[in-house]
């Protein structure tokens, strides 16, 4: 009788062991998987195809959508973002859904992504548009946890535009994702003693925010940049770009954009490890201002349609060029860096921003907000994207055998 138990016992471990190699070696990517039979038992592709690249395709409109996704009751939502609180009506902008030309992309699955980064840490450092995308994220995440009073701000802070560091634990995963506001990345200061009368603020291209003290041992970066570097926000009001003690006057906006990208190249191939952390950087995420610039009278309500002229989208921005360079450069450093290139499938988009329908309080005749987005809504698919960047190289994969 005893032996038989032990006997049984044994078996089953050996039985279970099997079972678990075979279940597992199905399931990568690598392996059996062009097995005809698989497609049909898994009715979407889970796994990313290697060279697919999503940057590229159409958005198909999609009855399905809204009932797969979280609703502006997210608690996490910034007020602005809520666009249907905020008046909007039309609300067809959360049925488009993104298709790659030549792939599907995977479906988002919470659990998954919350299992994976058990134990970690995600940051997003970036202007406002990153903490656009930092709120869909979690809002994304949180439907793979029941009890959402498990998930909080870690200093009781509200989520709003009005704080620069703002830290999400989800409790039962001891996962932190964390946002940072450093619109220019590297610091911004007050002009040096020497400095020409007219410089009424300095940005040090060469050294980069004092955050980044907090990004070391991340285990997902997501930078961003771009909107805050134009000649409004920079040399016009009397922001001038130094470098070690000196302000150089005539150095371009663009020059010091791509200067303060390679300090941010330095930072990462200096203080991550290599293996360890997912880098990416976001492409620019468009602004569709139209009949005016955004603080004269432009406006982005005139039509709440999706663009379908292609000729109408604007051309490559040149920060993008830069980033791409940058990205490519610190890959011979890092193994796991990548440029999310969402540029594209955004420009299509002009449907998807708060325009008029802005946070509760905005006086009347504010500038419409033509550069953020409504959640839910366009960041999802960035972070749809993010996730599948984050299969392909296989982050933190799960071996529950
Ligand atoms: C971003 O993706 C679009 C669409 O695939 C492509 O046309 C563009 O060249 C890409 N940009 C960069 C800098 O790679
Ligand atoms: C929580 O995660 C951190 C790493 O982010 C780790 O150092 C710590 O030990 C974890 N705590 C528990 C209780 O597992
Ligand atoms: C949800 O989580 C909170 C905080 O941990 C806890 O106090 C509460 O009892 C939980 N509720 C349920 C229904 O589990
Ligand atoms: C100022 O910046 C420009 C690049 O924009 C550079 O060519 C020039 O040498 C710099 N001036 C000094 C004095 O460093
Ligand atoms: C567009 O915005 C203007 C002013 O912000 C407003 O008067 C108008 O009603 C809006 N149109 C639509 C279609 O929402």
């Amino acid at each position: 009788m005893h032996q038989n138990l032990h006997f049984l016992i044994i078996f089953s471990i050996i039985l279970t062991s099997i079972l678990c190699y075979v279940v597992f070696s199905l399931f990568q990517p690598s392996s059996l998987f062009n097995i005809g039979f698989l497609n049909q038992i898994l009715p979407q592709n889970p796994f990313p195809s290697p060279g697919c690249d999503y940057s590229y395709g159409k958005w198909v409109w999609d009855e399905t959508l809204p009932d797969r996704r979280y609703t502006e009751k997210c608690p996490f939502l910034d007020p602005g973002f809520r666009c249907h609180q905020n008046g909007r009506q039309d609300l067809g902008y959360r049925k488009w859904r993104w298709q790659p030309q030549a792939c599907n992309l995977p479906r988002f699955d919470a659990n998954d992504f919350l299992e994976r980064s058990r134990n970690g840490r995600i940051v997003f450092a970036g202007d406002s548009i990153g903490r656009n995308q930092w709120e869909s994220l979690i809002c994304m995440m949180a439907q793979g946890v029941s009890n959402h009073s498990t998930i909080y701000e870690e200093h009781g802070n509200p989520i709003t535009k009005h704080k620069g560091f703002l830290s999400i634990k989800f409790q039962e995963y001891n996962l932190t994702v964390q946002y940072y506001r450093v619109p220019y990345l590297v610091v911004i200061d007050h002009p040096p003693r020497n400095a020409p009368k007219e410089v009424r603020g300095v940005i040090r291209v060469d050294k980069l925010h004092w955050f980044s003290k907090k990004w070391i041992g991340a285990d997902v970066l997501v930078f961003s940049a771009g909107h805050w570097w134009n000649q409004d926000k920079t040399l016009k009001s009397g922001h001038y770009f130094q470098e070690k003690e000196y302000v150089n006057m005539t150095m371009s906006v663009l020059e010091a954009f791509r200067r303060s990208l390679n300090t941010l190249k330095l930072w990462v191939t200096t203080n991550l490890e290599p293996g360890k952390s997912h880098v990416f950087f976001r492409s620019y995420s468009p602004i569709h201002y139209s009949g005016g610039e955004w603080n004269k009278g432009g406006s982005c309500n005139t039509s709440r349609e999706q663009e379908t002229d292609y000729s109408k989208l604007g051309s490559e921005p040149p920060n993008n060029i830069m980033i791409y360079e940058v990205v490519e450069q610190m890959k011979s450093a890092m193994t796991r860096v990548k440029f999310l290139n969402i540029t594209y499938l955004t420009e299509f988009r002009k449907d998807g921003h708060p325009s008029s329908n802005r946070e509760p309080g905005t006086p009347v005749g504010a500038p419409e907000d033509c550069s953020h987005w409504c959640l839910p809504g366009v960041p999802d698919t960035w972070n749809q994207l993010l996730y599948a960047e984050l299969l392909r190289t296989e982050f933190r994969k799960p071996n529950s055998c």
